[in-house]
């Protein structure tokens, strides 16, 4: 009774922590190389989508650890997940403090990109472990991909965003291999293409709303 009460419990928390309350990094604000440089309204606009989309890859994060924690049956697996889903709390919190700088706004579709993700994540979970770590590998591997393509993006002046974008990069790497050496599954190609089509219209929406 209370196991199945759990995952839904879990995720009206996990729900609540990520959408609204200010979360708190456990590493500070990757620091600049480089100084940073005047920005035009323009620049300071897109480097504010482009963060908002980075801070929506996060709020997803939080969304698909938090379900994968809440199905698995394995305990030391789910103290994998709740320990990946904290350092990406740090992301979280990056990300947002970034967007407050550039006085840009999170997405408005915050709540619906959890839904989606969290409902992922439980599909993920039940395929098993070995598919579940399998999804954690290649989602972390096409968002250290996407990051790549924000560091061509970003304005050259805005240094405090890239160094945040270029630490989430390794730690993302990091999660994917992880997930790989805890017995993660290659998933079959027509489910990374899905990924990646999913991914596409988040990214696309999100740079906009
Ligand atoms: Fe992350
Ligand atoms: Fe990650």
């Amino acid at each position: 009774m209370t196991r199945s009460l759990d995952p839904l419990l879990t995720a009206v928390d996990g729900a609540l922590r990520t959408l609204f309350a200010r979360p708190h990094a456990s590493r500070s604000l990757p620091k600049p190389a480089q100084p940073p440089g005047r920005l035009s309204d323009a620049e300071r606009r897109e480097a504010g989508a482009l963060m908002r989309v980075n801070h929506v890859g996060e709020v997803c994060a939080q969304a698909l650890y938090t379900a994968q924690a809440a199905v698995t049956l394995d305990p030391s697996l789910r103290a994998h997940f709740v320990a990946a889903a904290d350092e990406e709390t740090d992301h979280l919190a990056w990300t947002r403090q970034r967007l407050n700088e550039l006085g840009a706004r999170a997405s408005l579709l915050n709540p619906l990109w959890y839904a989606g993700a969290f409902g992922l994540g439980l599909v993920a979970g039940r395929l098993g472990d070995a598919l579940s770590l399998g999804f954690v590998a290649e989602t972390e591997r096409q968002v250290e991909a996407h990051l790549d393509g924000h560091l061509e993006r970003l304005p050259a002046g805005d240094t405090e965003s890239r160094a945040v974008v270029l630490q989430m990069k390794a730690d993302e790497a990091r999660h994917a291999a992880e997930a790989r050496s805890a017995g993660g599954q290659e998933l079959p190609a027509p489910a990374r293409a899905a990924m990646r089509l999913a991914s596409r219209v988040m990214t696309t929406v999100a740079h906009r709303i």
